[in-house]
């Protein structure tokens, strides 16, 4: 080691870090002939580690963004988010010893507490152990990961399915796996972030068409789809902000007279729309092959946690021969994967829990309307939005309900834009006619004493 490097080395970490800083603000300072911006880069960084980031430069909007989540008094939403809640979370949730009827789970059919569901996960353990402990591919694959597939694929009508580790993680690998630089991917404005994720993943051109505006699509389609590969269009079964439905008969009308494909998100469909919770393709009719890829979540109605894709057998083969997320990552966990092949045996079982949750939701539309509140686009689905258009509105109302043992999360800006913001309610078929009388009252009553 050379004497220099014996000095440093005899430092204490604090004055290693000083002197650090020391170089970087020498550093800093721009030279002749150094890139524009490494000089501004460098001094952000140090500053960064002043200010104990651990060295990553953090977006400027951040702070802002942060004061959000921190403790204050001054009437912000810090006290709605990360609360530690205890038990399942279903139509109630345990909130610091209290009992709160519970509108913030995606627990649409209460099969996520479920005896028969938590048994098998139990089950599941005994057997295989709590992970697979490797990649399908090698050694992670079990008997209960095909049955899954096989019975997602069923309930689709798609020739077969593949499952992911998560439910985010399946349209961003998925998507940009199958779509590359010379593709577009035309989707809806209020898509998912996990499809923007993915899209962006897959260097294609993006193009979002106006929510729901079908017209609009044909139009970008009509105009762009010619100058590229493969064009990919991906919308929602139930948009999950504002519980509405694409039309999507026209969608497939559409996606054949211009060569494309489509995707169809039904992570808050799946279980819930359609005679028997078969999702989207059941309540418009739509066979399953008319749609080329079925995405789902089984973190929502069926009570696990993971994703799957449906879709042609070769389209399945090529993503579990290739896809990154796939290949490289572990297989489902048996729990996960036990617990969501119980919750689809229930949903067949008992179908009176699918029209449970629609006699519950439509309950609460209709006393909303009847209550003059606003409940946006929302129709035949279980996520019902109270729009109160102000974010701080929202807060507020959030924050009086959960004073009267209700529990719904404001949604504002920047999640959606600052005149459309919200409170957001999952209805699920465990909630009782009187949760949701109760529940339309509070919300009237509470509005009423912010608006004075
Ligand atoms: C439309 C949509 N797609 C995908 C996901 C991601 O699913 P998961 O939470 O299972 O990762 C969500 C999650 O809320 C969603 O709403």
């Amino acid at each position: 080691m050379s004497e220099g490097a014996d000095r440093i080395a005899a430092l204490s970490a604090a004055q290693k870090r000083a002197l650090l800083e020391e170089m970087l603000r020498e550093k800093a300072a721009p030279s002749a002939g150094a890139a524009p911006n490494a000089g501004a880069a460098l001094a952000a960084g140090a500053e960064a580690r002043a200010a104990g980031r651990g060295g990553f430069v953090f977006p400027a909007e951040y702070a802002g963004f942060a004061r959000a989540f921190e403790d204050s008094d001054d009437g912000g939403a810090a006290d709605l988010f990360f609360q530690l809640c205890e038990g399942v979370n279903a139509s109630r949730a345990m909130v610091s010893g209290r009992e709160l009827v519970n509108f913030c789970s995606y627990n649409y059919l209460g099969l996520s507490g479920h005896d028969e569901v938590s048994r098998a996960a139990s089950a599941a353990i005994e057997r295989y152990g709590t992970s697979v402990s490797a990649s399908r591919l090698v050694s992670g694959e079990r008997p209960i990961h095909r049955q899954l597939e096989g019975r997602l694929a069923a309930l689709v009508g798609a020739e077969d399915a593949v499952v992911f580790v998560g439910g985010f993680s399946t349209n961003e690998n998925a998507i940009g796996h199958l779509l590359g630089p010379e593709d577009l991917i035309v989707y809806d404005s209020l898509i998912h972030a996990s499809i923007q994720q993915g899209a962006k993943l897959s260097g294609a051109t993006v193009l979002p068409f106006p929510h729901n505006n079908l017209a609009a699509l044909e139009n970008i389609l009509a105009r762009r789809r010619g100058a590229y590969r493969q064009a990919l269009i991906a919308v929602e079964g139930v948009y999950s902000m504002d519980g509405d439905i694409p039309d999507l008969p026209r969608l497939v009308e559409i996606k054949r007279r211009h060569n494309a494909l489509v995707l169809v998100d039904e992570a808050h469909s799946i279980g819930v729309l359609g005679g028997t919770g078969r999702g989207i393709g059941e309540y418009h009719g739509v066979a399953g092959s008319d749609v080329d890829l079925w995405m789902g979540t089984l973190s929502k109605a069926l009570a696990s946690c993971g994703g799957y894709i449906a879709g042609t057998r070769e389209v399945v083969a090529y993503l579990k021969r290739t896809a990154p997320g796939f290949v490289y990552s572990v297989g489902l966990s048996p729990p996960d994967t036990a617990a969501a092949l119980a919750a689809l045996g229930v949903l067949e079982a008992e179908p009176q829990r699918v029209a449970c949750l629609k006699a519950r939701a439509r309950l609460f539309l209709d006393l909303a309307k009847a209550r003059g509140l606003d409940t946006g686009a929302s129709r035949d689905s279980a996520v019902i939005p109270i729009m109160t258009g102000a974010t701080d509105r929202a807060v507020r109302l959030s924050k009086a309900l959960l004073g009267q043992g209700f529990l719904a999360l404001p949604i504002g800006y920047p999640a959606v834009p600052e005149n459309k913001a919200r409170l957001r309610f999952f209805i699920s078929s465990t909630h009782s006619e009187d949760d949701i009388r109760r529940t339309i009252n509070a919300i009237g009553n509470c509005l009423e004493q912010i608006d004075q």
